[in-house]
């Protein structure tokens, strides 16, 4: 058999090669929420290195929740066509392509995080930024979000749902709904954020109802056979895992088919019992969450090395591991892990244009060893 992380996994009617996915990663290189080329070769870099499923980053579903004035859109029809052209390259790595869906709320309007403090803000004029109530981010200078009234909330309820749709005109297979990190959803389901006395506010029941409308939304949209996850914040401020629990039973209800399990992002404050920040730190919370609820879940964070992958697959722990900044550093990390596992002609996860010449040279030069095979990889397994 081969190793754990290389088995192909069946979610609905998608079908991944591998366990192995590629995290959204926003790129703050659209214009007024078109991909560029910077896009193309960012998801063609990581499905040609053979990951099962390739997630674009979080795309807007308004224009007013994007988080920088260079993210990712699908909030009007003719967007359409050119995330047409992003799955094209994506399948022709051979991955599935997925993409995220999301809308910034207060965390909207901001310059990415590398500009310096005194980078003149973008402008709020053409940019509102809503949140369920009018408590900023705790950040110097942050703007005070304008609380959502309820025919926004029906407006951005509407907006998920066509977003939903021309993902699926696009050709996208997988969604994944970004309701953690302290974007617009997640504000909405923590008390913290969500002082609201309606419908939407108060109780745990009436603080989930966002974001049971958007999945009900989106999967009014969306196909049976394709897949729906669910990016949850699993632990943060006032936020123990009982109620990520509760929660995801209830969205499995409204079909959703796997959590994608990160944690904190809420107030920039470590939650009591935070994971310290080290290897695969948050796979614990996509294991209890798997185990108690029966969900299938993807484990992100600190992935970095192939037997740790391996393990988290091996041992129950998640179905899927999603990898970041370690795709950022090494994109044919998919390739190398298939060699350190030891699967027969690892070589057949690239594209055959590439197999072929990469088979042809290690034939052709006995002890041959590529330069990622000598590097190390740390058993860090028991670390998560
Ligand atoms: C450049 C960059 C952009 C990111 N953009 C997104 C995003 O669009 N949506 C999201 O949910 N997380 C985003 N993240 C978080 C990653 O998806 C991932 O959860 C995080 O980096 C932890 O995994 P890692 O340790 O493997 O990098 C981003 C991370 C990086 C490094």
């Amino acid at each position: 058999m081969p190793p754990h992380l290389f088995r192909p996994f069946s979610i609905r009617d998608v079908v991944l090669r591998n366990r192995v996915v590629a995290s959204p990663m926003w790129q703050y290189a659209a214009t007024d929420g078109t991909p560029s080329a910077t896009h193309t070769v960012h998801l063609g870099r990581l499905a040609e290195g053979g990951v099962g499923l390739t997630i674009v980053e979080g795309t807007t579903v308004d224009r007013r929740g994007r988080g920088t004035v260079g993210d990712l859109g699908i909030w009007r029809d003719d967007l359409v066509p050119a995330h047409g052209r992003l799955v094209e390259v994506i399948r022709a790595g051979g991955s599935v392509p997925g993409i995220q869906l999301i809308h910034a709320g207060r965390k909207g309007r901001r310059n990415p995080p590398w500009f310096p403090a005194d980078h003149p803000d973008p402008d709020p004029t053409d940019w509102p930024v809503l949140a369920p109530s009018a408590i900023p981010i705790p950040l110097p200078g942050a703007p005070t979000p304008t609380p959502m009234s309820l025919r926004d909330i029906d407006e951005t309820v509407r907006s998920w749902g066509q977003a939903a749709r021309r993902a699926r005109e696009a050709g996208y297979e997988v969604i994944d709904v970004q309701a953690g990190h302290g974007y617009l959803l997640h504000t909405f389901l923590s008390p913290l954020t969500n002082r609201r006395t309606d419908a939407y506010g108060g109780s745990f029941r009436n603080r989930s109802r966002l974001l049971v409308e958007v999945v009900d939304a989106i999967r009014a949209e969306w196909p049976a056979e394709k897949a729906l996850f669910v990016r949850l914040s699993c632990v943060d401020v006032e936020w123990p895992l009982d109620r990520t629990v509760e929660l995801v039973r209830e969205l499995r209800r409204h079909g959703v088919d796997l959590i994608d399990c990160t944690t904190g992002g809420l107030t920039g404050r470590p939650a009591t019992d935070a994971p310290a920040v080290g290897y695969g730190y948050q796979v614990p919370y996509a294991r209890q969450v798997r185990a108690r609820t029966g969900s299938p879940t993807m484990a992100v964070g600190m992935i970095v090395h192939a037997r740790q992958a391996e393990a988290v697959i091996a041992q129950g722990r998640a179905d899927l591991v999603a990898l970041g900044r370690e795709l950022l550093h090494n994109p044919n990390w998919p390739l190398d892990a298939a060699r350190k596992l030891g699967l027969a002609d690892p070589y057949a996860i690239a594209p055959p244009r590439i197999a072929h010449w990469l088979r042809k040279r290690d034939e052709a030069t006995p002890g041959f060893t590529p330069s990622t095979a000598g590097d190390i990889d740390t058993d860090v397994t028991a670390a998560c």
